[in-house]
């Protein structure tokens, strides 16, 4: 167990203050090495996106969220807000909120505190110290809802509907952040079939995705100013040299973040700018100047774009949000 949640748990005694002891399933140091060799060996160069988020990242990526450049969270945080009344009524009496990829909590406060005595909260993460901090301070603030943390890829094979071990209370997936525009077409709709999963037929999902829009707008929000992005994206690359061992010249990598209109995704690159050969964890792997590391992907939405990808993952629509200018959406499901 961990030391800070433990000693929580301890102060707390019987009265339920502090979260549960918090389930460590996320990947381990060979994991992020053979997934590092993997993606660094193809032709087009890729590094998986959730090792984004150690501790480091977490921070930088919550750094991003405030920027005035990023509106997707302030976005969505106001859509929540301005609709909490009508989506708690929807989500009614006792329900167990399961989030994926819970980041900082913010947003689902909102939620509980609009919601009627949920019973409660399953947050999923990968970045384990930034999800333990978190938690522990929501079950301090909201002392009867159960909080059960889970250190874990949410896209990975687990089975979370285990995980969840609730009685017989609804439950309800909570994924804002437009993450799902984070997967490609066919991952998006097997992760969402998998969330299906967890909460059950009749089961429910909030979900938040980003709209497609103005490039201009697009390209602003994942190329900064301030050059957070740059620096998030980057960390990939320290993080691999730290925990692998390996020996990436950081100030060679730039970040590049264009809009591929085809595709209707943001790209996330990080590109060379010079013929060189780097070793990670014993392995090399030959760069060529110009030639890219493909980080990540955030695919934009139609509205009814996205409520087909959902509804082939096998969800019905409830109802849809938007802003006034049509920047992102907020969506309502139920699980058939
Ligand atoms: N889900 C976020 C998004 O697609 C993640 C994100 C924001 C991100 N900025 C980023 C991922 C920069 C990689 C790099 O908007």
């Amino acid at each position: 167990m961990d030391n800070a949640v433990s000693e929580i748990i301890t102060k707390a005694g019987t009265d339920q203050a502090a979260a549960d002891p918090v389930q460590n399933l996320g990947p381990d140091l060979a994991d992020f090495r053979d997934e590092v060799w993997l993606g660094l060996g193809q032709a087009q160069k890729t590094l998986p996106s959730k090792f984004f988020y150690d501790e480091l990242g977490s921070k930088l990526f919550d750094e991003i969220t405030q920027l005035d450049q990023y509106y997707p969270t302030r976005t969505e945080t106001k859509l929540l807000g301005t609709h909490a009344g009508a989506i708690a009524s929807f989500m009614g009496t006792g329900a167990t909120l399961v989030e994926f990829g819970a980041g900082s909590l913010i947003k689902i406060r909102i939620l509980l505190e609009a919601m009627d005595r949920p019973q409660a909260f399953v947050p999923i993460d990968i970045s384990k110290e930034h999800l333990i901090l978190s938690a522990d301070q929501l079950a301090l603030e909201f002392p009867h809802i159960q909080v059960r943390p889970v250190v874990a890829d949410f896209a990975s094979a687990l089975d979370f509907g285990a995980l969840v071990a609730d009685s017989n209370s609804k439950r309800i997936g909570f994924f804002p952040g437009s993450t799902i525009g984070n997967f490609a077409h066919d991952a998006a709709v097997t992760l969402l079939a998998t969330i299906g999963e967890v909460v059950g037929s009749g089961g429910e999902l909030l979900i938040g995705v980003d709209l497609k829009k103005d490039n201009k707008i697009l390209l602003d929000a994942y190329n900064d100013s301030q050059g957070v992005t740059a620096d998030f994206n980057r960390n990939l690359l320290v993080r691999i040299n730290r925990e692998l061992g390996g020996n990436f010249d950081l100030g060679t990598f730039r970040h590049h973040a264009p809009y591929n209109a085809d595709e209707g995704r943001i790209e996330m690159h990080l590109v060379s700018g010079a013929d060189q050969t780097v070793n990670v964890a014993g392995k090399d792997f030959v760069f060529t100047e110009g030639e890219t590391i493909h980080t990540e992907n955030s695919y934009k939405y139609g509205i009814d774009e996205f409520l087909a990808l959902a509804s082939e993952a096998g969800f019905d629509p409830v109802q849809t949000w938007t802003d006034q200018d049509d920047l992102f959406s907020i969506h309502y499901l139920r699980a058939r």
